[in-house]
Formats: C-alpha cells, sequence, structure tokens
C-alpha cells in the first residue's frame, strides 16, 4: 500500500521507522513517502499561509503550495482509480475500527495535514474534483494539527494490512474487533503482590475460559461504553430473532 503525508513538519513522521510499522516498510508492505509542503512554497520565506479574507484570528494555508504538491502525488499514484485524500480536521467524521478496515483496504491513501485556522476552501474542492476525499476527525477535541491525528489513524490500519501483524489471531480478540472491549489478560506469575490470577484461566478448561473472557467483555463494556453495549446487545437480540 502506497501513503503520502503532506505536512510542514515531516520529522513528525520518522517514527514511522519504528516497530511494526517500521518493518513493515523495510518489507515493501507499506510505501510511505512524506512530503514537505513548504518544498513547493517559492518565495524566500517559504511562506505557506496568509491572512483570511474577511478578516478573523489566525492564519489561513494558502492554496498554491498544496496544489502543486497533490498535483505530483496525483500524478505518482500507482491505484488506477485514484488515492483517497484524507484531511485529518476536528470538522470531519469521527474515525473508528470499521473505517480503520476500509483504509486498510485501499491501495493508495494522501493525508493532508493542516495546520493554523486551517486550509483554504478551495484545496478541498479542487481535490474532490480529482479523487475521492474525507474529512476525518480522531475525536471531539482539538489538535494545534493534523499530524498527531495522521499518526493515530496510520497505527490504527497499518496493523490491519495483511502481513503487517506477525499473528492475524491478536487482531480477532481485541478491543472493538467485535464490538465489545476487550477483556483482561494476565501473564506469569500466578500471584503478583498479594494479587491472585483469575482461578479459571489456571483451570486448562477452554471452554470455561472463553465463556469468562466473554463474561468480562460485556461487563467491561457496559461499564465503561454503555453506547457500545447497547449497540451490541440489540445487534445480539435482532440476530437471535432473525435466527428464530
Ligand atoms: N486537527 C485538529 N484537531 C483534530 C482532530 N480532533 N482530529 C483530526 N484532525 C484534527
Amino acid at each position: 500500500m502506497r501513503i503520502d503525508i503532506v505536512t510542514i513538519f515531516p520529522q513528525f513522521f520518522d517514527i514511522l521507522d519504528l516497530s511494526l510499522l517500521g518493518k513493515a516498510r523495510a518489507q515493501g508492505i507499506i510505501d510511505l513517502h512524506v512530503h514537505d509542503l513548504r518544498d513547493a512554497a517559492h518565495d524566500r520565506h517559504r511562506t505557506v499561509d496568509d491572512t483570511p479574507y474577511g478578516g478573523g484570528a489566525g492564519m489561513v494555508m494558502k492554496p498554491e503550495p498544496w496544489g502543486e504538491t497533490l498535483d505530483g502525488i496525483l500524478t505518482d499514484s500507482p491505484a488506477a482509480d485514484g488515492p483517497l485524500i484524507v484531511f485529518p480536521s476536528p470538522a470531519g467524521d469521527v474515525f473508528q475500527q470499521a473505517r480503520a478496515h476500509e483504509f486498510a483496504a485501499e491501495e493508495h491513501i494522501v493525508f493532508g495535514c493542516g495546520r493554523y485556522e486551517g486550509i483554504d476552501q478551495r484545496v478541498f474542492d479542487w481535490a474532490a474534483s480529482r479523487a475521492r476525499v474525507a474529512l476525518v476527525s480522531i475525536g471531539d477535541y482539538v489538535l494545534n494539527g493534523g499530524e498527531v491525528a495522521v499518526m493515530a489513524m496510520i497505527e490504527a490500519f497499518g496493523r490491519l494490512i495483511p502481513g503487517v501483524v506477525g499473528n492475524p489471531a491478536s487482531l480477532v480478540e481485541e478491543s472493538h474487533s467485535d464490538g465489545l472491549l476487550e477483556y483482561p489478560s494476565y501473564t506469569k506469575p500466578a500471584t503478583w503482590r498479594g494479587l491472585d490470577v483469575p482461578d479459571v484461566l489456571l483451570s486448562g478448561h477452554h471452554g470455561n475460559v472463553e465463556k469468562w473472557r466473554h463474561e468480562q467483555q460485556l461487563e467491561r463494556t457496559r461499564q465503561v461504553r454503555p453506547d457500545l453495549y447497547e449497540a451490541y446487545t440489540s445487534g445480539a437480540d435482532a440476530e437471535g430473532s432473525a435466527e428464530r
């Protein structure tokens, strides 16, 4: 999969050399390119922002450096039907696990990281005339720019790309994979600082372990995320009645 990132802080993405994603890059599973937006700003100060038309606080990112950078990326796209261009924004749809699976199935994704008060609207309008465009938020809070949001999204979908996580079974039993939060995990020693591992996990009885883990998932989800619990139990009811 090819990933392009446009940013004024390319160093943010140096850490994508590490860990599982770094390995996936070394193996050629992920082909990542980071572009410094300022390389397409041709004045002496490499200016990428200007004051907003109509007045107001803050600065707006100018369209020309975006146009030039995205032109190059679009021309280079390995995807027959072009890339998906994602602009992280607190005004976008909230990124969730389902979106992570969709992103993992893309052949080419471009991330455009805005800073300041945002990007000139014509960049989005023009990009949408050339490719699929999505505004995506990672949650209801405001970051200084899109870089950290892009890191979070890449972490979330990168691990779903086949071959990135060594043991694909580990993706099945984690939070959000089945609509519930994950069960608690324990390892040796069996007693630590007076705290014991639950007996059932030492019993060797696979069926009981499975049952206990599912109950833990339900209880955790009910307490911490009643919204997910409600969606899960109403879905389970609907399935049950469809079977009947
Ligand atoms: N940029 C600023 N805040 C953001 C958020 N919550 N999600 C994505 N991009 C952002």
